[in-house]
């Protein structure tokens, strides 16, 4: 075995133009429309592009949205969190206020749970909200994982895709009137009928949370991956909950990051690296992947295809025992290692490893003796359930 243990997985207002009138009593608004929250004298940009500046505060964030977007799907694309959970107008998680700026919903009506002295107010549900101009907002920012409760749903399983011999892709829906918020890197367990449950990380990005992703690896015989690879179908309904778990992109830090993944230790980090690139980062960012044989890097394209994509992205793939015929020209040995040869000195770096235990472990203890400050290493170790501990 390679490792110990078991087998590895914006400025607001440039050129101006005054739009409108105070109007703080509401007067003058169409349902659905909260048009004139803008202060006398407050100025928006032509928006000649035809793309939206908000501003959040307090925090003073700024992010842009197309016309026809939601504030919500606008702050999630670049990699801010406002609070959601149905993302349907019917729970009242995202609402905040407009401050300054103009906002429609579709089809020009109210959501259902906004009624019409809040919109009068300014209070708005960011989730159905689209900017018809410049924006100033007041809504709480969700930046660290106890900012978000975990919750108990339902789910059904609309895609099975095996992405190589022994790993599936479980593409899980939510009932239409909810979504989860995440952390992207986080996981979820999946509650099995008998009371057990199983850890899986969360593949997605929060951005794209239509589906939840998961990667799901055949141990062989296992009670949740037993099922996964025995009689589960498509339209299978599960029992989630989540999201739990501190393995999630530190974004006020301007290290460079290193990734270490272990066979579907890479589902977290996607979602993290995804989660990376949407916000536009500049960091250094570069994944060491390690697998035991060519076919277990089971979605090599696609960190392949990033590195394409992404100037600041680095991918190194490593297999601790390539089989003749994977014609590996790549590296080979133990994946922490191949790390260590390219990064000797570790203080300057943020690492983050998802995957085996047997490799968390030996990696963390090397790693700090290159220099890794133990508080800017943050891991996954992807432990057996405790009901399955004895049993080994
Ligand atoms: C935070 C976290 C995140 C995780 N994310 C993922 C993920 O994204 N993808 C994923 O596939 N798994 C992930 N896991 C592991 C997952 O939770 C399960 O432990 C694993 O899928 C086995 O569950 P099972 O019910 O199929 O097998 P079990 O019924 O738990 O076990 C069946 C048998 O297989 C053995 N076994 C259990 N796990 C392994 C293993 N990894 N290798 C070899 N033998 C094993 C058990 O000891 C037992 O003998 C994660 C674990 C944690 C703690
Ligand atoms: S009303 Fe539920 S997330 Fe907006």
């Amino acid at each position: 075995m390679p490792y110990p243990g078991r087998a590895p997985h914006g400025e607001i207002g440039t050129r101006t133009e005054r739009r409108c009138q105070l109007t703080e009593t509401g007067l003058g608004r169409g349902r659905g429309i909260n048009q004139c929250f803008l202060k006398p004298d407050a100025e928006i940009s032509d928006n000649a592009d035809m793309s939206y500046r908000i501003r959040i505060e307090p925090s003073g964030h700024e992010f842009t949205a197309e016309p026809g977007e939601s504030v919500l799907a606008a702050s999630l694309r670049h990699g801010l969190a406002i609070p959601y959970s149905c993302r349907g107008g019917t729970c009242t998680t995202c609402m905040g206020k407009v401050v300054e700026g103009s906002i429609r919903y579709p089809g020009d009506e109210l959501p259902e749970a906004l009624d019409e002295k809040e919109d009068a107010v300014g209070q708005a549900l960011f989730c159905l909200a689209e900017p018809t101009g410049d924006l100033v907002i007041e809504v709480r920012e969700v930046r660290d994982t106890v900012d978000i409760a975990p919750r108990k749903l339902p789910c059904r399983v609309v895609e099975m895709e095996p992405l190589n011999h022994d790993v599936m892709r479980l593409a899980l829906k939510l009932p239409d009137q909810d979504r989860l918020q995440f952390l992207a890197g986080q996981y979820v367990d999946i509650l099995l009928r008998d009371g057990r449950r199983r850890s899986y990380s969360l593949a997605n990005p929060p951005h794209d949370d239509a589906l939840l992703e998961l990667h799901v690896r055949d141990v062989g015989n296992g009670a949740f991956s037993g099922q996964v690879f025995g009689d589960m179908q498509e339209k299978a309904l599960l029992r989630l909950e989540g999201p739990f778990g501190q393995f999630y992109l530190r974004e006020d830090s301007e290290r460079p990051a290193l990734f270490v993944a272990g066979g579907t230790g890479f589902a977290p980090i996607k979602g993290i690296l995804e989660h990376a690139f949407a916000t536009g980062t500049d960091r250094r960012l570069h994944l060491y992947w390690g697998a035991r044989t060519r076919r277990d890097l089971y979605l090599h394209q696609l960190p392949t295809h990033w590195r394409l994509e992404h100037p600041n992205f680095h991918y190194t793939p490593c297999l601790s025992e390539p089989e003749k015929d994977d014609l590996w020209e790549g590296r080979v040995g133990l994946v922490h290692n191949m790390l260590l040869a390219d990064y000797p000195d570790l203080s300057g770096f943020d690492v983050y490893m998802a995957g085996p235990p047997g490799m968390i472990a030996v990696a963390r203890r090397d790693f700090e003796r290159h220099g890794l400050d133990p508080e800017r290493l943050f891991s996954d170790a992807f432990e057996p359930a405790a009901d399955t501990q004895t049993r080994t």
